[in-house]
């Protein structure tokens, strides 16, 4: 998979996408991925990104064409590596809410292109003329789209082969199956005065999925009933204890 970043940052994004596990990931090549200076993209000698909103109200709103070309430079430097043009996807607060469902559906993707805005929006037919869509990482304002973006190239990447060293790893997490997941424990067996579940201890591993199963249902049930709801309903079940 190849992703690309069109921000005012791209040296933040570059660092954080060359730490920890994505970090090893993207240097073993499991993935491509390029951050872009949209500033590079100006026309004027200031080298200016943004303006007075028409209308009036507080702050700037980021111009369109810089945005405009930097986008279409990268669907160019993608289509000459023989790759279809990205799915093109701007990270804004009014966006659609991101789940884990979307993260393995543009997991799927064999090219994405994530743009960032900044100040207080983007002009919004640079929106109209080239996304695929909008996304919100929750309902909270940021001040860029740069932490959003890279949450969803996070989750995205963490999907693609040999991203993670235990594949199945993420199909115990939290939403995979639409339950948070359950506790985890590591050495030593007492903490604190804390002692591990026994059951975990006992190496009996039927005892143990089964404890694990209902762990996670009942704090889906406790912490989620949003979550709990849904699942309950896509199974045809009547909702447990
Ligand atoms: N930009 C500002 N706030 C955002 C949010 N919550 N999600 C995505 N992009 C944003």
């Amino acid at each position: 998979m190849r992703i690309d970043i069109a921000t005012l940052f791209p040296d933040l994004c570059d660092t954080v996408m060359s730490e920890s596990i994505i970090g090893r990931a993207r240097r073993k090549e499991c993935f491509e991925l390029h951050c872009h200076q949209i500033r590079d993209y100006t026309l004027n000698k200031q080298r200016q990104v943004d303006d007075y909103p028409y209308g009036g109200g507080p702050g700037m709103v980021m111009n369109a064409q810089p945005i405009h070309d930097c986008c279409l430079e990268i669907i160019r430097q993608n289509e000459a590596q023989g790759l279809p043009r990205p799915h093109i996807v701007f990270m804004t607060a009014a966006g659609q809410p991101y789940t884990e469902e979307k993260a393995r559906q543009l997991a799927q993707l064999p090219n994405l292109l994530l743009v960032c805005g900044h100040y207080e929006g983007m002009d919004e037919r640079v929106i109209e003329e080239l996304a695929d869509e909008e996304i919100s990482i929750g309902d909270y304002v940021l001040t860029g789209g740069e932490l959003a973006a890279l949450v969803v190239a996070d989750s995205v990447l963490r999907l693609q082969p040999g991203v993670l060293s235990a594949p199945e790893g993420y199909q115990e997490e939290s939403y995979w199956n639409g339950l948070l997941e359950y506790p985890q424990y590591t050495r030593p067996e007492v903490w604190q005065g804390r002692a591990v579940p026994p059951v975990l201890l006992s190496g009996h591993h039927a005892n143990i999925e089964a404890w694990r199963a209902q762990q996670a249902r009942e704090r889906t049930r406790q912490r989620r009933p949003d979550l709990w709801e849904k699942y309950c309903k896509d199974r045809g079940e009547t909702e447990k204890e």
